[in-house]
């Protein structure tokens, strides 16, 4: 079987699953963020039980990005999860050299099958549950040209904005930081404790702190309505993570596109950033803003 390493693996995008998928891009569309592809029909995803509706997006950061997937849902069990969730979080995908051997080591080491291996017409790739029942989406590109664009490493706006990766609520953080580590590869950058909350700053391998600085947050519920979700819904994928060269004038500049402060801009005392909590107006998750990042 193979191993971590040899497989390869690399953050990609967050998905989130929302009915009004058009009223949502905007608010990011105003704040910054450009459009990599939009893929509907039957250019992506071609599978028997109906269509797609994916717009992948970002801002500034290098290879991070985020899908937007709408309804009708292709598959049983996405608008299972649709039904039960809502609008949310919905998987944090990443990209592998081989994605067959990636489900036999995912599903040996703790991992539950979601939606089988298949192979698509532009890629190989599957679903699992993590240990904790978030998902996990694999994917490994088999055309010889067809990628989902990306962006190159270049700050946005005045602010210098970059959304750089997610954060998601734990249970038990210390087991999904060793389990991420081992299994899918990830590395510790950095692991912020104080007042009984406790935070694991994460990355993949091919992790630059001037050009690529994606980022992968393991933490513990803080704020009551991260408390409030995990016991609704469980363990989540709960933020995106944005970084600004000015953090004022970004956070001002997303209100002014629509987003919706939770927490104005303010220095953190677990990690000493100054940090900010927005809301995005539709599907009404939430995004953190923090100042330049770089450990
Ligand atoms: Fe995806």
């Amino acid at each position: 079987m193979k191993t971590a390493p040899e497989l390869d693996y690399t953050l990609h995008h967050l998905c989130i699953y929302d009915d009004k998928p058009r009223d949502n891009i905007w608010p990011y569309l105003r704040w910054h963020h450009g459009i990599t592809n939009y893929f509907s029909g039957s250019v992506f995803h071609v599978t028997g039980e109906g269509h797609s509706d994916y717009t992948f997006l970002g801002c500034g950061g290098k290879a991070y990005q985020v899908q937007i997937e709408a309804p009708p849902f292709q598959f049983e069990y996405e608008r299972n999860w649709w039904r039960d969730h809502g609008r949310g979080y919905n998987h944090i995908c990443w990209l592998t050299s081989d994605a067959r051997a990636s489900m036999e080591q995912l599903l040996a080491n703790g991992a539950t099958e979601v939606m089988p291996f298949e192979e698509f017409p532009t890629y190989d790739g599957f679903v699992v549950h993590d240990p904790e029942g978030r998902w996990i989406e694999i994917m490994e590109y088999t055309d010889d040209t067809f990628r989902v664009q990306e962006f190159t490493n270049a700050p946005s706006g005045e602010c210098g904005l970059q959304m750089v990766g997610n954060s998601e609520v734990c249970a038990d953080v210390d087991a999904m930081k060793a389990w991420y580590q081992d299994v899918m590869g990830m590395r510790v950058l950095e692991e912020f404790k104080s007042n009984g909350y406790h935070e694991v700053v994460l990355t993949d391998k091919d992790y630059d702190a001037d050009s690529r600085r994606s980022l992968f947050v393991l933490h513990s519920a803080r704020h009551d309505f991260e408390k409030k979700h995990q016991a609704e819904h469980g363990p989540y994928i709960s933020s995106i993570i944005y970084q600004a060269k000015n953090v004022d004038r970004a956070y001002d500049d997303a209100i002014w596109a629509g987003m919706k402060e939770i927490q104005k801009p303010a220095k953190d005392p677990c990690t000493g950033l100054v940090t900010a909590v927005l809301q995005e107006p539709c599907g009404g998750n939430m995004l953190t803003l923090t100042e330049p990042y770089a450990p």
